[in-house]
């Protein structure tokens, strides 16, 4: 093979004269018959356009170039010229073309399915990119991501070996431990009838690393967590995951803070200010989320005490439900903005997040018209005060229980913005959410969950008052606040954390809350509750999602375009056709048999 002298980026105007020799894929190839036939050469570092002179090329040459055809893998020997038919300005080697004087095929490609040149619109629908998913990486765009990928994972490691952290990699093959999201089971062939999981995240094992004495731990662990796969989620991703012993929270959120910040700067150019935190309720008061974007206004203004003085009855009920509160958005410059049509439809909008509905109205010079209008004169004067009203302003209302209108109108709000044109471009706005309680009470279950996961501590000041909370006393239990942390990009949660327990008899009591018996806690977690008499100092840690940090800085919304071999919303690898069955030989030494029946048609 003709070794390439050269990359299809490298070569510029210093180059003229000499002869290289460059390897490459055909990105495209033009014969004009004027004598001269052109041919892009990719690689992954850029394009150079190869020339073939046929009056003057000798003829064995010739009819290799004469059957070239797009994605063909060649080496080319020529020599470098400026480029006679003017510069190219989209390319770095644009100014300079080589004339071929000697070309041998590698490998020849069939038509492809797609042209990794073609521009976005001409791009075929993804479920063909995926099935040739080593056609669609070599697009530049997909290029470029996978770079990305990995100057992030680089400047990732390089931050935190400069800060002692030790890379340690931990176990695939795990116990199930549910809780959280569904395992992904693996059954053993020596233990017949157990199964491994696979891990949802390394979190017993970074805590087990700091009782080991570790002190600062690094991994960028693939996890694995069986559900279903959203814009930004896959049932199969990566973290950053960090734990460091000795620490306080803000000791954790100092660090993980400055690696941001560095990685921003790095990657974007971006220095990012100090990162504002804010505490969980007072996210989900003012924007209805724990993960608000803070782009743009548009936050949720109490006014159940005001409603409380009108004859509305869709108040009054909302009222007189637990905790029941009624809630509003100022759209500035809704009236004209938002369309009749869209205002109704935001009614079913909410109807998904268990809301009965979203009244509306629109502030004039002298009150309100339309829509509610007239329920809510009596508490004009104070109303416009309360959410600053002006004239062209749509009044958008919820009135529920705290947690379902909140959730609702925080969910329109977002909506709203889009609707509205207000989620400015080019701004990243970090935020850390802390404080969040300890437990969500789940009313169909009738139980309590871990609202983080169940190794995270109640905040310092908050231990006491839950050793001694009565478990049967949901406000107080709900009312713990945990040294949990998430951090938050444009209203995307790019990496949570916490203070762990690492007292036995709290970890107890979690555990306890959460519906399991000492005898249960032990079985699931005998080994962490060992570790726990064993020496465990104070310890905590966060992990960054990977997959999202790279959404953030290649400009997408879709998980898929940053993951090289993702998968479908069904779970599918459409390239390597996964999952598939197995033989019964496979499943008969792992004691295995199916017990699926294809639905009767
Ligand atoms: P958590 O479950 O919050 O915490 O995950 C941490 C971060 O990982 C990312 N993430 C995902 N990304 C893509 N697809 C998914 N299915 C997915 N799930 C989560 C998010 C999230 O913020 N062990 C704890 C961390 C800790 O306490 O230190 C954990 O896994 O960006």
């Amino acid at each position: 093979m003709l070794r390439r002298t050269h990359t299809c980026g490298e070569l510029r105007e210093t180059n003229i004269g000499e002869e290289v020799t460059l390897n490459g894929w055909v990105n495209a190839y033009r014969d004009h018959g004027t004598g001269l036939v052109f041919a892009d050469l990719r690689d992954r570092y850029g394009l150079t356009q190869l020339v073939f002179d046929k009056e003057n090329a000798d003829d064995a040459l010739l009819e290799v170039a004469d059957k070239l055809r797009n994605e063909d893998v060649v080496a080319a020997v020529g020599k470098v010229r400026t480029r006679v038919g003017g510069e190219n300005p989209k390319l770095a080697t644009g100014k300079v073309e080589v004339v071929v004087t000697r070309l041998e095929l590698l490998s020849k490609a069939e038509t492809p399915p797609f042209m990794p040149g073609a521009e976005k619109g001409d791009l075929p629908g993804e479920n063909i990119r995926m099935q040739h998913r080593f056609i669609d990486l070599r697009r530049p765009r997909m290029q470029q991501i996978l770079q990305t990928r990995h100057r992030v994972t680089k400047i990732t490691r390089d931050f935190f070996d400069k800060h002692g952290f030790l890379e340690i990699e931990t176990p695939i093959l795990c116990k199930s431990t549910p809780e959280g999201a569904r395992d992904f089971l693996v059954p053993s062939r020596l233990q017949p009838g157990e199964f491994y999981a696979l891990p949802q995240s390394p979190q017993l094992f970074k805590q087990l690393l700091m009782v080991a004495g570790a002190d600062r731990y690094l991994q960028i662990p693939r996890c694995f967590r069986d559900e279903d796969p959203r814009a930004d989620r896959q049932a199969e991703f990566t973290q950053i995951d960090l734990e460091m012993s000795f620490v306080d929270r803000d000791a954790v959120l100092e660090i993980m803070e400055s690696f941001v910040r560095e990685l921003w700067s790095q990657m974007t150019g971006y220095e990012a200010p100090a990162m504002q935190r804010i505490t969980y309720q007072e996210a989900m008061d003012r924007y209805g989320i724990d993960r608000p974007d803070t782009r743009y206004g548009l936050e949720l203004v109490d006014i159940s005490d005001l409603a409380a003085k009108t004859d509305f009855k869709v108040f009054a009920d909302a009222l007189a439900k637990r905790k029941g509160v009624v809630k509003v958005i100022r759209v500035p410059g809704g009236a004209e903005k938002l369309t009749r049509k869209l205002t109704d439809g935001y009614t079913e909008f909410v109807k998904q997040f268990g809301a009965g509905g979203c009244a509306v109205t629109k502030v004039t010079e002298g009150g309100f018209e339309t829509g509610i209008a007239r329920f809510i004169e009596p508490i004009a004067a104070e109303l416009r005060e309360r959410v600053g009203a002006e004239p062209g302003d749509t009044l958008l209302f919820g009135a529920d229980g705290y947690s379902v209108c909140t959730k609702a109108l925080g969910e329109l709000r977002q909506k709203v913005a889009e609707d509205m044109g207000m989620v400015p471009e080019g701004l990243w706005n970090f935020l850390w959410v802390v404080d969040f309680p300890m437990f969500e009470y789940d009313e169909a279950s009738g139980r309590f969950y871990a609202m983080h996961h169940p190794f995270t501590a109640p905040r310092e000041d908050q231990i006491e008052a839950f050793l001694n909370a009565d478990p049967g006393d949901r406000d107080a239990i709900e009312g713990i606040v945990s040294d949990g942390y998430d951090i938050v990009l444009n209203g995307s949660e790019i990496g949570g954390g916490s203070i762990r327990i690492h007292r036995r008899d709290v970890q107890q009591k979690v555990f306890n809350l959460l519906g399991m018996s000492d005898e249960e806690a032990e079985a699931k977690f005998s080994f962490l509750l060992r570790a726990l008499r064993h020496g465990a100092p104070p310890h905590g840690g966060v992990a960054f999602g990977l997959d999202r940090l790279v959404m953030h800085l290649v400009g997408t919304d879709n998980i898929r375009d940053v993951i090289p071999f993702p998968k479908t919303h069904t779970g599918a690898d459409l390239m390597a056709g996964a999952p598939s069955g197995v033989d019964d030989a496979q499943l008969k030494e792992l004691h295995i048999a199916s017990t699926w029946k294809p639905p009767a048609e």
